[in-house]
């Protein structure tokens, strides 16, 4: 019976464990959409063509491909949708997605967004701070993840399996203890 008990308790400590690590596991295919922010020199040359809407295209193409290059990871995982706000009058934010691919020797997405913060944090160090464009991205802000998106997507993508595998688990115990009882 005792025995039952301790089982019990280490079938709860595995239910719990199983929570805590799948919705890591699980974001293998996941998409990231996320944001840099421009120095003020990068700001300086982004508002020189503000209006000419092939430029900015030109703009965004090139750092994102100099962030591929950088990680490095293929090029048509790294993209926008040439999203930008401008924050002051000497910065302004751009939008950089992550895409999911179905190569398995590539990195997986939530890899790649440690990778780009990690890159653009040590930039002084690291290859984002040699690349034209790149260098025109503030270290301090890093690549930040947009979090209503990534709650949106956890809960109607990731939930239902962590609680399927968690709810068979809970049945396993209760048939157990009812074992036990009898
Ligand atoms: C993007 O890169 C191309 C090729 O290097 C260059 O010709 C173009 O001027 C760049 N665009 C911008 C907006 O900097
Ligand atoms: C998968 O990714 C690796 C590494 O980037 C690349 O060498 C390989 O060609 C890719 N395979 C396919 C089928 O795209
Ligand atoms: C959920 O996953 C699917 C397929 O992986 C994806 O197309 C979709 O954008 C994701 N997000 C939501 C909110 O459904």
């Amino acid at each position: 019976m005792r025995l039952y008990i301790i089982f019990l308790i280490f079938l709860i400590f595995l239910s719990s464990i199983i929570l805590l690590v799948l919705p890591e596991k699980s974001s293998f295919e996941s998409e990231y959409q996320g944001k840099v922010l421009l120095t003020s020199d990068g700001f300086g040359y982004f508002v020189s063509f503000i209006d000419d809407e092939v430029k900015i295209k030109e703009f965004f193409d090139n750092l994102t491909q100099e962030l591929a290059k950088a990680i490095p990871v293929s090029p048509e995982r790294i993209t926008t949708n040439r999203r930008y706000e401008i924050e002051t009058d000497t910065s302004c934010i751009l939008s950089i997605d992550i895409e999911r691919t179905n190569n398995k020797t590539e990195r997986k997405s939530s890899l790649i967004v440690s990778d780009l913060d990690t890159l653009i944090k040590n930039k002084l160090t690291t290859v984002i701070g040699s690349g034209e464009y790149t260098n025109y991205l503030d270290a301090e802000y890093g690549y930040q993840i947009i979090p209503s998106w990534i709650k949106e997507n956890w809960k109607n993508n990731n939930t239902f399996t962590i609680y399927s595998c968690a709810n068979a688990i809970e049945r396993l115990v209760v048939i157990i203890w009812y074992d036990s009882a009898r």
